[in-house]
């Protein structure tokens, strides 16, 4: 049986950091404010002279260097975001020049927090299907600009990043067991941009639907592979809050212990966060042969989704 393997990932992440500290200075908020009711301690920042397309071609580079595989070898070029360089065109075909990959098809995919798992669903099936033997798909956002700087209810949430996945297909039962996407346009309002506009998010109704939503997901996916709480080994999940990753493991039976966690850092990056974190999890040693992963997220639409792989 074919399944989508991750041969390789990587990261962008800018080296400017704000901290909570820094916030105080900006907005009526304190740092145990902001750490004990979020996790996040600092996030970053890129500099105003960069763009989408110049952090995510660092991710997609670092992502292909451990892959192994040259720019002009890719198929598809996917890339989740809401925070593109510009309306038209796609981040991904700007980034497919910087890269210097060959004429594939390479376009933009709208599902804020849950672009990455979104994007991890579209690739399986363009390589479980055989149309693409090598799919980048890259999560990245740079949502410090479109932060209201003075709404305290958001601006401390969200930071800048990129991560990123060379997949490809694979026949020895490691992989990409399944993904499970959903959305509810029903509640868009929760929280949206308006073209133009800042980000705006009713905090509390996000909170419990994320907690809900990503719970019931992540049980879909397991009782679909004939998996439970206890077969998961490590859990990637969107890193936007440290309560709802709690309230997720308790629902879910996951100790915390299984959870990456990297918010602290970061903050919420949105589309970036799973995939940085897995980067950060391969490279630190966190993840090993024959590991079982769960990865899941909620955001804006509101769409989330969570997806099964074996190491
Ligand atoms: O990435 C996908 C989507 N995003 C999320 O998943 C985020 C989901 N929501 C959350 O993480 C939380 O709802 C927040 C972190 C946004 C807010 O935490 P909360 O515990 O739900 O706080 P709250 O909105 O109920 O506000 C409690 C109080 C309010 O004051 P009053 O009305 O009780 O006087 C807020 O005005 O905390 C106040 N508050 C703050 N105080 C200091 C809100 N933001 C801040 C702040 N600093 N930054």
């Amino acid at each position: 049986m074919i399944r989508t393997r991750i041969l390789g990932t990587g990261r962008g992440v800018p080296p400017k950091v704000l901290t909570n500290h820094d916030l105080e200075k900006l907005v009526d908020t304190s740092d145990a404010w902001i750490s004990e009711r979020t996790g996040i301690r600092e996030r970053r920042v890129l500099d105003e002279s960069l763009t989408t397309s110049d952090l995510s071609a660092e991710a997609a580079r670092n992502a292909l260097d451990a892959a192994g595989v040259a720019p002009s070898e890719l198929d598809c070029i996917l890339v989740g975001t809401v925070t593109p360089d510009m309306p038209m065109p796609a981040s991904a075909v700007i980034l497919q020049k910087k890269l210097g990959a060959g004429p594939c098809p390479a376009f933009d995919l709208s599902a804020a927090c849950a672009g990455f798992i979104y994007g991890l669903g579209m690739a399986d099936a363009f390589i479980r299907g055989g149309q693409y033997r090598r799919v980048l798909v890259v999560g990245v956002e740079i949502l410090t600009r479109v932060l209201e700087w003075t709404d305290r209810n958001t601006c401390v949430l969200f930071g800048d990043g990129a991560g990123a996945v060379v997949l490809g297909p694979e026949e020895d039962g490691r992989g990409l067991y399944s993904t499970h996407l959903q959305a509810d346009g029903n509640l868009w309002e929760a929280l949206y941009q308006r073209t133009g506009g800042k980000v705006k998010m009713a905090g509390r109704q996000v909170f419990s639907q994320a907690v809900k939503n990503i719970s019931s997901s992540c049980m879909i996916t397991l009782d679909h592979n004939g998996k439970t709480a206890a077969d998961v080994d490590l859990v990637v999940a969107h890193q936007a809050n440290l309560r709802i990753l709690e309230a997720v493991a308790h629902r879910c039976g996951l100790p915390m212990s299984k959870f990456y966690l990297n918010i602290h850092k970061y903050g919420n990056t949105s589309s970036a966060s799973i995939p940085i974190a897995l980067d950060e999890a391969v490279r630190d040693g966190t993840v090993s042969d024959g590991m079982t992963i769960l990865m899941c997220a909620l955001g804006a639409g509101l769409s989330w989704g969570s997806a099964l792989y074996r190491w």
